[in-house]
C-alpha cells in the first residue's frame, strides 16, 4: 500500500526522503513523489514507476532543502501516472500533502471546491484534501487549516502536510492509516512504517486515530483534531537495521524462509519452559481465566493469516476442547455477527494494520467480545486496540509473500492452545510431550531447508505448468491453501488449494496429463485416505508432487517427486510441511522471471478495504 515519509532537521531532506521511500518499496507502489521547501518555495517532483526514476529527476534545486515530504502511491482512485502521484498541492501552490487511505466523500467535496473556481489536475481523492486544506488556509496557521479540512472529510487517512509559509514545520494526522514519528537528534521523521525510520532513530511515538502532530525545530506537539493536547509516551522500536537488509540473500522472501528456524526460536524463547513443563505467555497473563473459560473463539484474519487461523481452529478444538471458528475479516465485519457472552475475538495479523481485520476486531469488541491479538508488528493498531495479545517476535517481514510470519502465527497458536488446554482437559504428560515436540521444530526446519537445491531442480521440471492443485487433509488442508496462495502470488500461475476429499466433488475434472498435484501426505491419521486421492490423480496422468514423512519409501515409489519432512505430532506438522511449499513457490517464481519481493498488483499491507 502507499507509503509516507516526512523529514525535518538539519540534513538534506531529499536524500533521507528517497532512502525512506526505498525502505517502503516492499509495501507495493506504482508511482512516487517528493515535495520540499527551499528558500520559502515549495518544489514538487513526481514520477510514474520505480523510485529510481524519481531519483533521476531530482535536480540540485531540491537538494539543499531540510524539510520535505514524500510518498509511494498504490493506485486506488485514478490510474498510476505522474498527475495522480503524490504529493498533491493546493490552489496557491504553497501547500503540499501526502495521503494514505481513502476519502469517501471526495466527489461532493470536489464539486464544492470546483464551484469555488478551484481547479484540479488529478483524478485522486487525495488531491481534494490538499485543495481543501488550501481553501481553509489563513496565513501562517497550517494546523487550523488541516483541522478544518479533516472535519469535513469522511474516510480514512494518514497525512503529512507542509507549507512554504512555515518552512520548518510538518503537520501530520491519522484516522485509520498508521503514522509514526521518529524522534532523532535535532530531527524528526514522520512515516507510515517503522522501516523508514529505523536507520535514523529507534525512539518513536505512535499516533492514534483522531490525533494530529506538529513537528518543528523546537520539538513535537500532539493534539486531538479538536486541538486538545495529548501526551504521548516515547517508545522504543524493536527492530534493527540489519533485519531489514538482504544480508547476502537474493530476495527477502528467500531470506525469510531461511530465517524460520531462528525466528521460531525467538518466538518461543522465554515462553516454553520444558524443564518446568510450562508455557508462559506474559501478554495474556491477566486474562488467563477468561480465556480458559471462554465459550467460543473466533479467529479473524485475511490471506495467509487466515490460513494460520484455520490451523488454530483445529489446534484449539483438539488441545483445549474449545469451540473455535475462523472468519475472513472482510466477511465477518459486514455480517452482523452473533457475539454471545464468553466470546473471544482473536485477530491474527503480521502487519497489525490490515483494514478488514481491524474493522472485524472493532465490530466484535463493540458487541462485547474480549479481544486478543496475534500480531508481529509491535505498536501496530491491532496490537494497541486489543485487550491482550501475543506478539510473534519473528522480526520484520519484508517479502510480500508471507513466510516466517505464518510459521510464527502457528507457533503462537500452538502455544496458546496448549496453554489453555492445560487449564482445561490436557494432562500434564500430554502437555509436556507437545511442548517438547514444539521446541524441536526449529532444528527440524533446518533439516527441511536442506532440500532447497532439490526443490529448485524439481521446479526446473514444472515451472512452465500454468495450473496446479494443492491437496491436504486435517491440519494439512490449510497448508494446501497456503501452498497454493504462495505460488499464485509470486509466480502468477493458477493454483487451487483444497481439502483432498473435495477433489472428487468437482476439481478432479481439471486433472489432465502433466498437471502438477501437490499433496501433503504425511504419515498422519488420514494417511490411507490421501493415498486414495493420490491414486485418483495418477490414474488421470497428473504429476504427483508429495510432501511425505521421512522414510516413507512405500509412498515415495508412487510419487513423481517427493519432499521428505521429519516426524512430529500431527498438530505441529504444518510448521514443517509448509516449508517445502514456500521453497517450491520461490524457485518456480525465480525460473519464471517474476519479481519475487514486489509481485505485480500486490501490497505488503492492505490498509484500505
Ligand atoms: O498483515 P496481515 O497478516 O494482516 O496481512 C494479511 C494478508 O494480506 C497477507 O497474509 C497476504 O495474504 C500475504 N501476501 C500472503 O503472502
Amino acid at each position: 500500500m502507499c507509503g509516507i515519509v516526512g523529514y525535518i532537521g538539519k540534513k538534506q531532506a531529499c536524500d533521507i526522503l528517497l532512502e525512506g521511500l526505498k525502505r517502503l518499496e516492499y509495501r507495493g507502489y506504482d508511482s512516487a513523489g517528493v515535495a520540499v521547501i527551499r528558500d520559502n518555495e515549495l518544489i514538487v517532483e513526481k514520477s510514474k514507476g520505480r523510485i529510481t526514476t524519481l531519483e533521476n529527476k531530482i535536480s540540485d534545486k531540491l537538494q539543499s532543502a531540510t524539510t520535505g515530504i514524500a510518498h509511494t502511491r498504490w493506485a486506488t482512485h485514478g490510474e498510476p501516472n505522474e498527475a495522480n502521484a503524490h504529493p498533491h498541492t493546493d490552489h496557491t501552490g504553497k501547500i503540499a500533502l501526502v495521503h494514505n487511505g481513502i476519502i469517501e466523500n471526495f466527489a461532493s467535496l470536489r464539486k464544492y471546491l470546483e464551484s469555488q473556481n478551484i481547479e484540479f489536475t488529478s483524478e485522486t481523492d487525495s488531491e481534494v484534501l490538499a485543495k481543501l486544506i488550501g481553501h481553509f488556509y489563513k496565513e501562517g496557521n497550517l494546523e487550523q487549516a488541516v483541522r478544518d479540512a479533516l472535519s469535513e472529510v469522511q474516510g480514512t487517512y494518514g497525512i503529512a502536510v507542509i507549507c512554504s509559509d512555515c518552512p520548518d514545520k510538518i503537520v501530520a494526522a491519522r484516522k485509520g492509516s498508521p503514522l509514526i514519528v521518529g524522534i532523532g537528534n535535532d530531527e524528526f521523521i514522520v512515516a507510515s512504517d517503522a522501516s523508514a525510520i529505523i536507520e535514523h532513530t529507534n525512539q518513536v511515538i505512535y499516533l492514534s486515530d483522531g490525533e494530529m502532530v506538529t513537528v518543528n525545530a523546537e520539538g513535537f506537539r500532539t493534539t486531538t483534531l479538536d486541538d486538545v493536547p495529548v501526551t504521548k509516551d516515547i517508545q522504543q522500536l524493536e527492530w534493527k537495521l540489519e533485519e531489514i537488509e538482504l544480508d547476502g540473500f537474493e530476495h527477502f522472501m528467500l531470506k525469510e524462509i531461511f530465517e524460520q528456524p531462528q525466528s521460531l526460536r525467538t518466538c518461543m524463547r522465554g515462553r516454553i519452559n520444558t524443564r518446568e513443563g510450562a508455557i508462559h505467555l506474559g501478554g495474556i497473563a491477566n486474562y488467563t481465566r477468561e480465556l480458559a473459560r471462554a465459550h467460543r473463539f473466533i479467529f479473524t484474519a485475511c490471506g495467509t493469516a487466515w490460513h494460520a487461523g484455520l490451523i488454530g481452529e483445529y489446534l484449539f478444538e483438539e488441545l483445549a476442547r474449545l469451540p473455535a471458528e475462523t472468519e475472513y475479516s472482510s466477511e465477518f465485519r459486514y455480517r452482523n455477527p452473533i457475539i454471545e457472552d464468553g466470546s473471544v475475538i482473536c485477530a491474527i495479523s503480521q502487519s497489525g494494520e490490515t483494514a478488514d481485520t481491524l474493522a472485524a476486531l472493532r465490530e466484535a469488541k463493540e458487541k462485547g467480545a474480549l479481544a486478543i491479538g496475534i500480531v508481529n508488528t509491535v505498536g501496530s493498531t491491532i496490537a494497541r486496540e486489543t485487550d491482550a495479545g501475543i506478539y510473534l517476535h519473528v522480526g520484520p517481514e519484508i517479502g510480500v509473500a508471507s513466510t516466517k510470519a505464518f510459521t510464527g502465527q502457528i507457533a503462537v497458536l500452538a502455544m496458546l492452545g496448549a496453554y489453555l488446554g492445560r487449564r482445561r482437559h490436557l494432562s500434564q504428560h500430554n502437555f509436556e510431550q507437545f511442548i517438547s515436540a514444539l521446541e524441536k521444530i526449529p532444528d527440524q526446519i533446518e533439516e527441511v531447508l536442506n532440500l532447497s537445491n532439490t526443490i529448485r531442480q524439481i521446479a526446473g521440471d514444472l515451472f512452465e505448468c500454468e495450473h496446479w492443485l494443492y491437496l491436504g487433509r486435517g491440519y494439512n488442508y490449510p497448508v494446501a491453501l497456503e501452498g497454493a496462495l504462495k505460488i499464485k502470488e509470486i509466480s502468477y500461475v493458477h493454483a487451487e488449494g483444497m481439502p483432498a476429499a473435495e477433489m472428487k466433488h468437482g476439481p478432479i475434472a481439471l486433472v489432465n496429463p502433466g498437471m502438477p498435484a501437490v499433496f501433503i501426505a504425511t504419515h498422519s491419521s488420514q494417511y490411507d485416505k490421501i493415498l486414495g486421492n493420490i491414486e485418483e490423480v495418477k490414474a488421470r496422468g497428473g504429476k504427483v508432487v508429495a510432501v511425505i514423512t521421512k522414510g516413507d519409501s512405500q509412498l515415495a515409489k508412487k510419487c513423481d517427486y517427493i519432499f521428505e519432512v521429519p516426524q512430529t505430532p500431527e498438530p505441529l506438522e504444518p510448521l514443517l510441511t509448509v516449508v517445502p511449499l514456500q521453497l517450491l513457490a520461490y524457485h518456480v517464481a525465480v525460473l519464471r522471471g517474476c519479481n519475487i519481493d514486489k509481485p505485480r498488483n500486490l501490497a505488503k499491507s492492505v490498509t484500505v478495504e
